[in-house]
C-alpha cells in the first residue's frame, strides 16, 4: 500500500531528512553520533481480516505467505520482542514511530497491543518519545479498545469511504453485508475516548464520482479529524508472484514512470478505479473558505482519468 493513513502524517515520510540522514542531533541519548531514522509498518498479523473488501489489495497475500502449510500469520511473542528492540535500538531519534497495519490488527486483541506498549516501555531510551499508529477497518473497536488507545495516544486510521451506500458497495463482511453501520458504531466511540484519529477513504469508480456527498460526509456525520483520500491500485503481479522474489536490478524505483497507473507499460493495474490523484489531505483547522477552495478543487481532480 502507499501508507497508512498515520504512516503519511508521521514526521518520519520527511523527504528533508531522508536527504540528509547524516544530521547530527541534539540531546544526550545521542551522545554526538549522526541521527538514525527510519520508518518500518509492519503488519503483526500479516493478511488475516476479519472481513473482505472487494477491493483489497492484500487479502491475496495470503496465498503467497503459505498460511495453508500451516505458517503462523501472527507475529509471535518472541518476534515482536525482537522487532520492538531492534526497531528502538536501530534509532537514535527523539521520537521513534511504530506503524500497525495488516489485515486487521484488532483482530490480534487488546492484550496483544498491551503487550506491545509493555515491551516498548522496556526498551524505552531515556529522553526518547515513542509513539503508535493503528490502522484499522474499526469493526471491532469498542470501549475497552478506544479507552486503551486514548491512554497511550494511539493515532488510529479508520478505514471508511463515505456514506453507507458507496462504503458498503465494497467494505463488505463475508456474508457479503456492508460494514458501514458497525464502523459508526466506531467513530463514535473513538469521539467519546477522545482518540486522535483521521480518516481513509478509497477512491474509487464511485466515491469519485461523488466527492461532495464523501467529503460532506466525512465533515458533518463523521467529524473526521483529518481526512485521507487513497486511490484503488494494484501492481498487476502482486496476486501470483512476491515482489521480493524479483532480481534487485528490476526492481522499479521511486519516479520510475511504470509505477503511475494507467502509464504506458505500467506494472499497476487500475482495479475499480482510474485516478490521476496521490493521497490528499484536508485538516479540521482549515479555514471555510480555503475548505471551499479545496472541495472545488477535490471536485475536479477525482473524475476518473
Ligand atoms: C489493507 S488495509 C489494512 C488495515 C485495515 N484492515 C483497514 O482496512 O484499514 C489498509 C488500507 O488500504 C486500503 N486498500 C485496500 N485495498 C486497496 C487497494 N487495492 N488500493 C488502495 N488502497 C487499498 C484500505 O481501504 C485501507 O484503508
Ligand atoms: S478491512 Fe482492510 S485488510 Fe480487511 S479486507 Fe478491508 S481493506 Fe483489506
Amino acid at each position: 500500500m502507499v501508507s497508512s493513513a498515520n504512516a503519511t502524517t508521521s514526521p518520519v515520510a520527511s523527504s528533508s531528512n531522508a536527504e540528509s540522514p547524516m544530521q547530527l542531533t541534539q540531546g544526550p541519548q545521542f551522545q554526538g553520533r549522526p541521527s538514525k531514522r527510519m520508518h518500518v509498518m509492519a503488519k503483526p498479523i500479516g493478511a488475516v481480516c476479519n472481513i473482505d473488501c472487494n477491493y483489497c489489495y492484500y487479502l491475496s497475500k495470503q496465498d503467497l505467505l503459505e498460511y495453508k502449510k500451516g505458517c503462523s500469520p501472527e507475529m509471535d511473542g518472541a518476534m515482536l520482542e525482537q522487532y520492538i528492540k531492534n526497531y528502538i535500538q536501530g534509532q537514535n531519534t527523539p521520537e521513534i514511530i511504530f506503524s500497525w497495519q495488516g489485515g486487521e490488527p484488532t483482530m490480534l486483541g487488546l492484550n496483544y497491543f498491551k503487550k506491545i506498549v509493555e515491551l516498548q516501555t522496556k526498551y524505552q531510551p531515556p529522553g526518547v518519545k515513542i509513539s503508535n499508529d493503528l490502522q484499522t477497518n474499526g469493526t471491532l473497536l469498542d470501549d475497552k479498545w478506544c479507552e486503551f488507545l486514548a491512554k497511550y495516544n494511539f493515532l488510529v486510521g479508520l478505514s471508511i469511504d463515505g456514506p453507507q451506500m458507496l462504503h458498503d458497495a465494497y467494505r463488505t463482511n463475508r456474508a457479503g453485508r456492508g460494514t458501514h453501520k458497525q464502523v459508526m458504531q466506531a467513530v463514535e466511540l473513538l469521539h467519546k475516548h477522545k482518540v486522535s484519529f483521521a480518516t481513509l477513504t478509497c477512491v474509487n469508480n464511485l466515491t469519485s464520482k461523488n466527492p461532495l456527498e464523501v467529503y460532506r460526509f466525512l465533515r458533518d456525520e463523521v467529524r473526521s479529524p483529518q481526512m485521507q483520500f487513497i486511490p484503488i491500485v494494484e501492481q498487476k503481479t502482486f496476486r501470483t508472484d512476491a515482489p521480493q522474489t524479483g532480481q534487485s536490478s528490476e526492481q522499479l524505483r521511486q519516479g520510475d514512470k511504470r509505477l503511475i497507473p494507467g502509464n504506458a507499460n505500467s506494472i499497476m493495474e487500475l482495479g475499480v478505479c482510474r485516478m490521476r490523484l496521490g493521497v490528499i489531505f484536508l485538516s479540521q483547522s482549515l479555514t471555510n473558505g480555503f475548505r471551499k477552495t479545496l472541495v472545488r478543487c477535490l471536485s475536479s481532480i477525482l473524475k476518473p482519468v
